[in-house]
């Protein structure tokens, strides 16, 4: 039996390459077909997103998703993520990854919500097309993983019909969170990309669409190819720029890149916990 009241159904997530959103708001908007629930979103990407911490209670189902970067999710949400207020809302963690592997990021998630006093009915890690690349997960989420991601939705819609707010906090795989995954080059030394930023070619007209992607704020509105703070390597500025104006020319990276696309050729398959 349920007794709370569920009011809304919450998209919440941090998306440069739209991966993630994609993933989060087909669960969201499947829910909420399914149980007759508005749908609000919560897109944390921007500076501005993240500005205030998200607050949730218990009338809220939370569809929460972030990608995966180096097996974990991404560190420069940490103390973000660390002030939410789940309140008792029932939660969806997911994460999406570039068809290598999620590692410990669904695990990592799973304990983010549970830590801000949300219970995790179902968790799943999806595959979307990698931020450093065309070919690595190309064109995923794609036909065949929505149609997986909306029969998960409707899993979990049974769920919370079936048992309200009886269950299980959800157990994943991928703990404890000990470690970041590290690139290596040919030899077995470590890459270190932390500090590679895209440059920019003449084919940039300075519409600065650049700016207004960029997830940390980072790329200078007077001079789009002077940064002032840090690049992430989210893909954003690159992928969204419509001009094909911003690349990457470090030699690291480059093989980082190579050496993915080499290695993770097959079709990696997501994961759900239900
Ligand atoms: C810095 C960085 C690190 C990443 N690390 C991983 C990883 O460890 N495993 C993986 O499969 N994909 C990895 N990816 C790929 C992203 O998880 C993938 O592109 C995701 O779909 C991006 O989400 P978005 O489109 O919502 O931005 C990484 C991407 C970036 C930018």
């Amino acid at each position: 039996m349920m007794n709370r009241v569920i009011k809304r159904v919450c998209s919440v997530y941090f998306s440069p390459t739209d991966t993630t959103k994609k993933v989060v708001s087909t669960i969201s908007e499947t829910l909420g077909n399914k149980l007759l629930l508005p749908v609000e979103v919560f897109d944390f990407t921007l500076p501005k997103g993240r500005e205030k911490p998200l607050k949730f209670n218990e009338n809220d189902i939370v569809v929460i998703g972030t990608p995966v970067y180096a097996g974990r999710v991404p560190n420069v949400l940490l103390k973000f993520l660390d002030t939410m207020e789940g309140e008792g809302a029932i939660s969806i963690p997911v994460v999406v990854f570039g068809n290598r592997n999620y590692d410990e990021a669904l695990f990592e998630l799973c304990e983010i919500c549970n830590k801000s006093g949300m219970k995790n009915i179902s968790a799943g890690g999806f595959v979307g097309e990698h931020a450093f690349s065309y070919i690595l997960g190309k064109g995923r989420p794609d036909k065949d993983d929505v149609d997986k991601i909306k029969k998960f939705a409707l899993l979990i819609s049974e769920k919370i019909e079936k048992t309200g707010d009886n269950f299980d906090n959800i157990v994943v795989d991928g703990g404890p969170v000990k470690k970041y995954y590290k690139p290596q080059d040919e030899f077995g030394n470590f890459i270190d990309i932390r500090k590679v930023k895209p440059k920019v070619n003449e084919n940039c007209n300075n519409c600065k669409k650049c700016v207004y992607v960029c997830p940390m704020g980072s790329i200078s509105i007077e001079n789009v190819r002077e940064y002032t703070g840090i690049c992430i390597k989210c893909g954003a500025c690159i992928k969204k720029c419509p001009k094909n104006a911003r690349y990457y020319d470090d030699e690291g990276y480059l093989y980082h890149k190579m050496d993915l696309e080499k290695s993770f050729e097959r079709r990696a398959e997501i994961k759900i916990f239900v």
